[in-house]
């Protein structure tokens, strides 16, 4: 309970784990715990050993430790929207959604075949993912380094929408099967740059129409990938299916029919500091999207070989009527064939040259009876 001026209020809930739950706030009521959170005011939240140990922290304190100039351009980023919604007062909702799912697919029989890619070297997830399933490349706390140091793409996400951070004051830690899902935050800055590079660049005014709740039509899902010290250990198939679920989670929308459910706005989902290998991620991200019926927008923040050769994967199995499910048996062959005999560090054979030749030489020996004989020739190629 809280105590403001006599009256009693129950306090916020919590998004716990497990949890399929929706808090809905007003913008005003996020201003106000925001600048909460910048006087670093919650009580039992300055320390990591209490009841919310399996929380993100909160408070903002350490914005002001240090001279570091991300950590200035940080709080030049939050001072701009301290000072507009003094100014002027926001009048809109924001709901938090925590989505936690038991039941996944059977990625292995998947008949799903794949939806359209849209994938371009140029631009952002936020500045041309309007209308779209917009992708937080996420922490499990969610927000990540948003209070200290961090500034990729989650932290940058989170400084130019700061009404993210409020996120971490009832949000537990994410569990493999759960997602964050956040619509209506409006964006209050623009930058430049990133990481050390990262600059605030003045007030941005957000001209993105609002639902009939009074939220901005923004939608956000924050999922968190794994991260991996070794290369090889992302095409385990433990790894792959957690990997998958996890995008999964995100992308579906229980009870919702496919065709109503927009394009998702993504890219190199857990290929930055988590270090995955980002035409695995784009793969298991356009399987995914399949499997749910959402179009993918793809944006590889410049990498124009990555456009190139996911392009050329998209197209060649589209083609191919390839389904999810045969992608899938393809990539645990890869696992078995390639990957798990491998003494390196790296394969031999890449995922897509392994991909390519076995669609290509199943295709040819489909001719022949020699397709029985084919160990490697997945059994639906046969
Ligand atoms: N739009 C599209 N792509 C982007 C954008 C953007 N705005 N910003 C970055 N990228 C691309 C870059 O290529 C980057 O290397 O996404 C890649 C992955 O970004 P990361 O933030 O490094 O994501 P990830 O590897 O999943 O690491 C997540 O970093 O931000 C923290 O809290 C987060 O701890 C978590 C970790």
């Amino acid at each position: 309970m809280c105590r403001v001026y006599g009256n009693v209020f129950p306090p916020i809930p919590l998004l716990k784990q497990k949890m399929n739950h929706s808090i809905t706030m007003s913008q005003e009521q996020i201003a106000c715990l925001l600048a909460n959170a910048f006087f670093c005011t919650f009580p039992r939240r300055n320390s990591r050993k209490q009841e919310y140990a399996n929380y993100p922290d909160i408070h903002l304190f350490r914005l002001f430790e240090g001279s570091s100039p991300k950590k200035i351009e940080k709080l030049k980023t939050l001072f701009c929207y301290f000072r507009r919604v003094t100014e002027k007062q926001p009048t809109g909702l924001v709901t938090f959604t925590r989505q936690s799912l038991t039941r996944f697919p059977e990625w292995e029989s998947s008949a799903k075949q794949l939806t359209k890619l849209h994938i371009t070297c140029e631009g952002t997830i936020e500045d041309q993912g309007y209308g779209m399933l917009q992708v937080d490349f996420a922490n499990r706390m969610v927000g990540g380094g948003v209070t200290g140091n961090g500034l990729v793409q989650e932290e940058i996400r989170f400084m130019i929408n700061p009404e993210l951070i409020v996120a971490r004051l009832f949000t537990e830690a994410m569990d493999n099967n759960e997602c964050l899902v956040v619509t209506g935050t409006e964006q209050y800055s623009k930058y430049t740059g990133y990481a050390e590079s990262y600059r605030w660049a003045g007030n941005h005014k957000d001209e993105i129409p609002r639902d009939d709740w009074q939220r901005k039509c923004t939608e956000i899902v924050a999922i968190d990938a794994l991260k991996f010290k070794n290369f090889l250990d992302q095409f385990q198939p433990e790894k792959i299916n957690r990997e998958l679920n996890k995008a999964y989670c995100g992308f579906v929308r229980p009870g919702v029919r496919s065709d109503n459910l927009p394009a998702v706005a993504t890219g190199n989902w857990g290929c930055g500091v988590f270090l995955g290998d980002s035409r695995l991620k784009a793969l298991l991200q356009i399987l995914v999207a399949a499997e749910v019926g959402r179009d993918v927008a793809y944006f590889t923040f410049g990498d124009a070989d990555l456009m190139r050769d996911v392009h050329k994967m998209h197209s060649f199995l589209t083609e191919r009527n390839v389904t999810v499910g045969t992608v899938y048996r393809l990539l645990m062959q890869y696992y078995s064939t390639v990957c798990e005999p491998c003494s390196s560090s790296r394969p031999d054979v890449s995922l897509y040259a392994f991909i390519y030749d076995c669609v290509c030489s199943s295709a040819a020996s489909l001719d022949s009876d020699s397709a029985a004989a084919r160990p490697d020739v997945p059994a639906d190629f046969r």
